[in-house]
């Protein structure tokens, strides 16, 4: 148990799906279970699953031989998503695991395959989550070579008022720019803002590299293009229209 899901076992799970199961929401899911790539019978790893509102995409994406490795530290979120498994008949699909994500290579050790998960989703996650840099890079680090990750969230460095107090209700960090270091390790990395005229969401994807040697030359290229013009371009495109 954290301090987070301990606030999410008490008061964000009481309003969490009437705010953020709406047709809109589930658009911007929708979307980001797409960009992981998902063929019948892959693993996916869902770090942070809350109520489970990506499982329904995830488990049609990745079929009845497929599974989910869903892992969240509240007690109420879990409950709520094996319900919600349970009534959509996917609940054979899903390795429902208790626990902090910021230990997530020690959690899903028995549930992964030998070789890495095939995918990982970030889903309104890593702008929660304490020290969100170690938990992205352990569970990147879970893939499978050419493996997928998408990571789903918000960006707003200068929030206003009104997005100040939706964050406070979710107990999120807005301004953590939680794409960076998938940026810098991944390959093939995409980023692209939901919807694209006001940016609420963004959706960022990466491979995991195929060797070392790859990962080392695509850190190198990232940290070459990190003039300080360019992050304030991308800062920039974030937050316009929000
Ligand atoms: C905003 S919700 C996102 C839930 C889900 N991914 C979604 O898209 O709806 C954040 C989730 O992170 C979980 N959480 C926060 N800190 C955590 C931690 N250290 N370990 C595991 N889960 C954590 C909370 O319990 C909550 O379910």
């Amino acid at each position: 148990m954290t301090l987070k899901s301990r606030f999410y076992d008490l008061v964000a799970s009481k309003f969490y799906d009437k705010h953020l199961n709406s047709d809109a929401m589930n658009e911007v899911r929708m979307r980001a279970v797409n960009a992981l790539g998902l063929w019948p019978g892959a693993q996916v790893l869902e770090v942070g699953c809350g109520t489970g509102l990506n499982q329904p995409f995830l488990a049609e994406a990745v079929g009845e031989e497929g599974t989910i490795i869903a892992v969240d530290a509240s007690k109420e979120m879990l409950r709520r998503a094996e319900e919600r498994a349970r009534e959509g008949e996917y609940s054979e699909r899903i390795a429902f695991i208790e626990g902090d994500v910021r230990e997530i290579e020690w959690l899903t050790a028995n549930a992964r395959d030998d070789e890495g998960v095939d995918a990982v989703l970030f889903s309104l996650i890593l702008t929660v989550v304490p020290e969100w840099e170690s938990v992205f890079e352990k569970a990147f680090s879970l893939l499978a070579p050419g493996g997928s990750c998408v990571i789903m969230d918000t960006y707003w460095p200068n929030p206003n008022l009104f997005q100040r107090a939706m964050c406070l209700a979710y107990a999120a960090d807005p301004t953590r720019p939680t794409f960076e270091p998938m940026q810098s390790f991944g390959a093939e990395f995409q980023i692209e803002f939901y919807p694209p005229d006001e940016k609420t969401f963004f959706l960022a994807s990466a491979r995991a590299p195929a060797n070392m040697m790859e990962a080392e030359l695509t850190q190198i290229a990232s940290n070459q293009n990190q003039e300080p013009d360019g992050e304030e371009e991308l800062a920039d495109q974030a937050i316009g229209g929000t």
